[in-house]
Order: structure tokens, then C-alpha cells, then sequence
């Protein structure tokens, strides 16, 4: 072989200076974003972020579960596929949805507005939280044609609540999403362990931090103090949040809201509602009784009750009692295309990420979230491709039959194997 042939061969990729164009050119699955959000956030936030309650039962759970379900191809040629779906009424491009998450302009000072963006851009609606660190005025006038859902919290007081529907129907939210599983705050040992505040605290060990993870802490004293302008109304200037208003905020939970409020809050609200939270069929088909459009099945990713259900242990029972009178999400440990696939199979009509979306935040910021949409894009079309359907409509229409229950072999599967190594592949990041 000749030199000049020889050097056809050889591929010398130069080298990408900046950390954020580095994750985008090699990070290829979600597990790799969490490894690179895990190198830029100080400890504690990313373990906010990333942690579980107790003994983190539920949070490993709601990935092993998926290895419980095997998918089972049909030969025949596939067009497309195409993933693209229906969601309240509205054209979506994917069977996903971005899932509530509070605080988000800690992991990244832009925040929920950068989350939207991507939303926006992917064509899949975004649930913004009621704790968010930017006003939902804001992410409305950013980016009006985004399909927003606001995470509206059920009250007892009648005026409060109505005056807060307002503000949601005058910044042009169509749906209403209700957390139902914030009864208490879950305790989450490992924010416990570390001393854990938002924003953090000046301690020795933040000095320290701040020389190992000088990029975050950059941004995040340039930002703007965090706030939470939901909580504020309309006209009052936003209080930036100390350590002490933090504990406060999040500690808060009124566990006295029932069925009586959900009944009265659907006859206020013209729009749509999803329940999220409950995995507990009996509270599905109440839900669908009293109608509302759609449950988000959730544990609300192993952050709240230890020990619960994952929707998918409860998906099939579920979409047994409610039939087609209404939608079902699922969330908690999406992590793959191949999980929107199994999920759509027993019963779900679409997906809903959170940390997901937010190690692409952490990473590299708006782009990283839509990279992350991307994955999940492409991953879905690769395992519809080989399981053999060409759309969703096709999917559902399949149901069960594209899977088969593995359950008595998933606990052989080394589970922390593939999912808890960094690989190393962005060590250089
Ligand atoms: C950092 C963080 C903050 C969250 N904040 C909220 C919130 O304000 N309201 C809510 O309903 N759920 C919240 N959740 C739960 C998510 O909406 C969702 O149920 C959960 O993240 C899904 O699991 P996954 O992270 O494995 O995708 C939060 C989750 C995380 C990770």
C-alpha cells in the first residue's frame, strides 16, 4: 500500500476545545450525559438532582423494571417509522413530554427558559413546575407557540386558587398538571449527608468546590439571584431565595387536599388536566370518572415515597379500567427509546423525562436538552424499525403483543453494570 493510500485511511479528528462542544460530539446516550452533568455540577447539587429518597428503592427500580419487559419483533417490511402522535388534542413530534422539575436555574443560569427552548424546537410540550426560577409570563413570551402545561398546586383556599388560574389562562397555559404524591417531602438522605442548601452555602468545603468546578460556580454567581416567581403574584417583585426560604418552600406540604379540591378545580379550569403521581388503578379510574384528561403515572423518579410502584408495574391494570377515556403518561426512569416502546405497548400514550432532560441542561446547556430529545428521537425510530411497526397508531394497535414478560429473568442482569459505569469516554471533559 502506498503512503498516500495509507493516509486516506487514517481519520485524525481535531481536537474540540470547549467542554460543551466535547459532551455534544461524544456523549450517544443519556448515561453519558449524567456522566458529564455529574463532572460539572458541585457534589451536592448533582446529588439534588440525581439522588432518591431512603434507601433508593424505588429510584433503582424504576430502571430494572424496564429490564423485566423483553420486546418481541414481527417480520415485514416498515415504512418510516413514524413517531409522531396526538397529546390533549395537540400534534406532537414524539410520544414525550419534558416532566415538571423545581429550581432548574441551579443546574443552569438559564434555566427553564432554555428547557423550553429545546421543547419548543423537538415539537413536545413542557410542564412548567410552580417552583420554577422563571416566571411562566416569561417562558410564555419567549416562546409562544410552545405547548406549556403548568404544575398547578391543589389549595383549599378558592380565591388563591382562582386567582392562580387566571394567571395561567392570561399567560396561555392549556393544561393544568397536579402533583398528587407531595403529601410530605421525601427525605432524600444523600442531601442530608450533604449538608445541602440552595442556594448552597459559603462554606470551607464550597471554597473547595469552587476550584474543582470553577465553570458552574461562574455562571451561577453571574446569574441572577435564584427566585420563585410563581409563588409571587403577578405584580410583586421577585425575593431572591436564601438558604432558610429554600428549606421553608420545599418543606412546605399540605397533605389536607383531596378529591373534593380535584372535582372543583376541574369545574374552574375550561382546559385540561393531568393527574400526576398516583399508581394506584383505583385512583386512574376515579380520575377518568371525574374528568379529568389524563394521568401522568409517577413515583416522581424515587424522590418521594421509597418502596412505591413504578408506573409500569400498574400501567396494564390502568389502561384496563379506563380504556380510551383517557390518556396515561408514564415517568420515572425513561431513560432509553426502547422504554417509550414498552411503555406505549402495555398501555401508555406517551413518556415524560426529567433528570433526563436536565443532565443535557447541566452538560451543555439548551443544545444538550435538545440533544437529549434527539437520542430518545432516534432511539425510538431504531427500536420501532426493529421490533417492526411503522407508527405509533401501530404501537398501541399492537399493544402487548410487541412484548413478553421477563420479569423471572431480570435479576440476573448486572443492572449496575452497563448504567453505573463512566465509561471515561468524556473524561477530558
Ligand atoms: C430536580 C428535580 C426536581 C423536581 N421537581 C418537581 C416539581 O417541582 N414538581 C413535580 O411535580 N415533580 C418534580 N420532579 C419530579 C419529576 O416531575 C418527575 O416525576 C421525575 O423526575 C421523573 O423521573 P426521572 O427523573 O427518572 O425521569 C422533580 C424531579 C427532579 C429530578
Amino acid at each position: 500500500m502506498k503512503f498516500a493510500d495509507a493516509r486516506q485511511l487514517v481519520q485524525i479528528k481535531a481536537p474540540v476545545m470547549s467542554r460543551r462542544r466535547r459532551v455534544l460530539a461524544n456523549a450517544y446516550n443519556v448515561e453519558e450525559y449524567r456522566n458529564a452533568a455529574r463532572r460539572v455540577l458541585p457534589a451536592g447539587i448533582f446529588d439534588y438532582l440525581d439522588g432518591g429518597s431512603e434507601d433508593e428503592v424505588t429510584l433503582r427500580r424504576n430502571r430494572a423494571v424496564f429490564d423485566g419487559w423483553g420486546l418481541m419483533p414481527s417480520w415485514g417490511p416498515v415504512s418510516g417509522p413514524d413517531t409522531g402522535t396526538s397529546l390533549l388534542g395537540q400534534q406532537c413530534s414524539l410520544p414525550l413530554t419534558l416532566t415538571p422539575t423545581g429550581a432548574t436555574r441551579l443546574f443552569h443560569p438559564e434555566g427553564e427558559l432554555a428547557v423550553a427552548k429545546a421543547a419548543l424546537k423537538a415539537g413536545v410540550p413542557y410542564s412548567l413546575a410552580g417552583l420554577s426560577t422563571v416566571s411562566m409570563e416569561s417562558v410564555a413570551e419567549h416562546y409562544p407557540d410552545l405547548d406549556r402545561w403548568f404544575n398547578f398546586g391543589l389549595s383549599a383556599d378558592a380565591g388563591a386558587r382562582d386567582a392562580k388560574l387566571e394567571r395561567c389562562a392570561a399567560a396561555g397555559y392549556r393544561t393544568l398538571i397536579v402533583g398528587v404524591d407531595t403529601r410530605a417531602l421525601g427525605s432524600r438522605e444523600r442531601d442530608l449527608h450533604n449538608g445541602f442548601t440552595a442556594p448552597p452555602a459559603l462554606t470551607l468545603s464550597t471554597l473547595v468546590d469552587i476550584a474543582t468546578r470553577p465553570g458552574w460556580w461562574t455562571g451561577f454567581l453571574r446569574a441572577e439571584g435564584i427566585t420563585f416567581p410563581n409563588l409571587q403574584s403577578g405584580n410583586q417583585p421577585s425575593t431572591v431565595v436564601t438558604p432558610s426560604m429554600w428549606q421553608q418552600i420545599l418543606g412546605h406540604s399540605d397533605a389536607s387536599s383531596g378529591w373534593n379540591e380535584l372535582e372543583e378545580l376541574r369545574a374552574a379550569w375550561q382546559g385540561k388536566i393531568v393527574l400526576k403521581g398516583c399508581v394506584n388503578p383505583d385512583d386512574v379510574a376515579r380520575a377518568a370518572d371525574i374528568g379529568l384528561d389524563a394521568v401522568q403515572l409517577s413515583n416522581h423518579g424515587g424522590r418521594q415515597l421509597d418502596h412505591m410502584l413504578s408506573p409500569m408495574d400498574v400501567l396494564q391494570e390502568s389502561r384496563q379500567r379506563v380504556g380510551d377515556r383517557m390518556e396515561i403518561y408514564v415517568d420515572s426512569g425513561i431513560r432509553r427509546g426502547s422504554d417509550i416502546v414498552k411503555a406505549i405497548a402495555l398501555g401508555a400514550d406517551a413518556c415524560s423525562i426529567g433528570r433526563a432532560y436536565l443532565y443535557g441542561l447541566v452538560a451543555a446547556g439548551s443544545p444538550g436538552v435538545s440533544r437529549i430529545i434527539d437520542i430518545f428521537a432516534e432511539e425510538l425510530r431504531r427500536t420501532m424499525t426493529l421490533v417492526g411497526v411503522s407508527s405509533i397508531a401501530e404501537l398501541k394497535d399492537r399493544g402487548p403483543g410487541v412484548v413478553r414478560d421477563v420479569r423471572y429473568a431480570a435479576q440476573f442482569l448486572d443492572r449496575e453494570g452497563k448504567d453505573s459505569k463512566d465509561t471515561g469516554l468524556l473524561a477530558a471533559t
